[in-house]
């Protein structure tokens, strides 16, 4: 297990890379800990947990919603977890997102920990700290930013992991390398979802580059005035199909990054969309689809992004380079 301490404003997270599972015991006190999990991690993971006061929760987006938060707090209770107590959430996005933002509101704060179980979790959702809840369309409306105590990194728990799930952490990845690593962009480049699904050591040095990469640009601006903001390349438009239609993240983010990659065409210039369609392909994600645009402009027109008549947009200069410009929401609309 290899430990690194990142600081993020006041707090202090350990990244524990290539751990084990089985190593959270020597991390958290069972006494005092709670462990929040879906019924998919559960069933491909639960032999490791005994020992664990366990709650498991229904799996996917549609239960990142309040009634759950209220479903968990009640359990707490009954199950005495006190200021003291840890909540540690072992599972992809929903479920980190779930433990953060329920650790963070119960009891005004308690300790949080996540075993990410996503590829999408490991090199992104586990990470900087932003948690919450979906309220009807709108995603991750409400939450808090609060970092948890640590993250530990199991790579083995991905075996189990569906092929959709996979292609959909591929999107967060391509999306670091797309605004930050250009390095890395043409790394991919070279290879595929099978490479890494196949050779444990590739896969292991691919997510502690990316886990890093988004750590980075998180404690340089914890609370989101500046560059964190790059990180939501292609979220715009990715968030507002994501919970209309049957899309996971992913595939959401790799639509979304598509048309963030039209509109800087026309707003900086960007020469490389097709580079771009072409890498989300290669780990076969989606470059293009139908929706209602009308649907779609209203969730946007919602979005957390928002300022006056338009949104804060990313956009890209090149590969590696990414911006934050307001676009109006007559051009956002045109584009579409
Ligand atoms: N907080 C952040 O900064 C941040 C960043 C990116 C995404 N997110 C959030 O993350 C969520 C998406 O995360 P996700 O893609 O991990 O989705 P998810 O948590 O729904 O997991 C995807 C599916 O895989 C299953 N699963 C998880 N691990 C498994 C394993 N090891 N073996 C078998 N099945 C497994 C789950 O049960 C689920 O069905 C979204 O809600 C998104 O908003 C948050």
């Amino acid at each position: 297990m290899q430990k690194k301490t990142i600081r993020f404003g006041e707090a202090a997270v350990q990244f524990y890379f290539d751990g084990n599972l089985r190593q959270l015991k020597t991390l958290a006190d069972q006494k005092r800990a709670v462990v929040l999990t879906d019924e998919n991690v559960f069933a491909a993971h639960g032999s490791k947990l005994k020992g664990w006061n366990t709650i498991v929760l229904k799996a996917g987006e549609a239960f990142k919603i309040q009634a759950t938060v209220d479903s968990v707090i009640t359990q707490l209770i009954d199950m005495g977890i006190g200021r003291d107590g840890m909540l540690i959430g072992i599972g992809g996005g929903v479920i980190t997102d779930l433990t953060g933002y329920i650790a963070a509101i119960y009891l005004r704060g308690v300790a949080a920990a996540f075993v990410p179980t996503t590829l999408l979790a490991m090199v992104d959702a586990a990470i900087g700290g932003k948690n919450g809840i979906d309220v009807g369309p709108y995603k991750n409306m409400v939450g808090t930013i609060t970092q948890p105590a640590f993250i530990l990194y199991d790579h083995t728990l991905l075996k189990t992991l569906p092929e959709s799930e996979w292609r959909s952490g591929f999107a967060e990845v391509i999306k670091h390398a797309a605004i930050k690593d250009a390095p890395m962009f043409r790394d991919l480049e070279s290879k595929d979802p099978a490479y890494f699904m196949k050779k444990p050591s590739a896969l292991a040095a691919l997510v502690q580059r990316n886990a890093l990469l988004k750590a980075k640009v998180v404690a340089a601006d914890v609370f989101e005035s500046g560059l964190r903001r790059t990180l939501n390349f292609g979220h715009t438009l990715g968030h507002a199909l994501e919970n209309q239609y049957e899309l996971t993240h992913g595939e959401a983010i790799a639509l979304g990054m598509c048309y963030a990659a039209d509109l800087s065409s026309e707003l900086t210039g960007f020469a490389h969309t097709e580079r771009l369609e072409n890498l989300l392909q290669q780990y076969g994600l989606p470059t293009q689809a139908q929706f209602d645009n009308k649907k779609v402009m209203q969730v946007m027109r919602g979005d957390k992004k928002k300022a006056g008549d338009g949104v804060r947009f990313i956009l890209l200069e090149k590969i590696g380079k990414a911006i934050v410009q307001q676009v109006p929401f007559e051009q956002i609309e045109a584009t579409l």
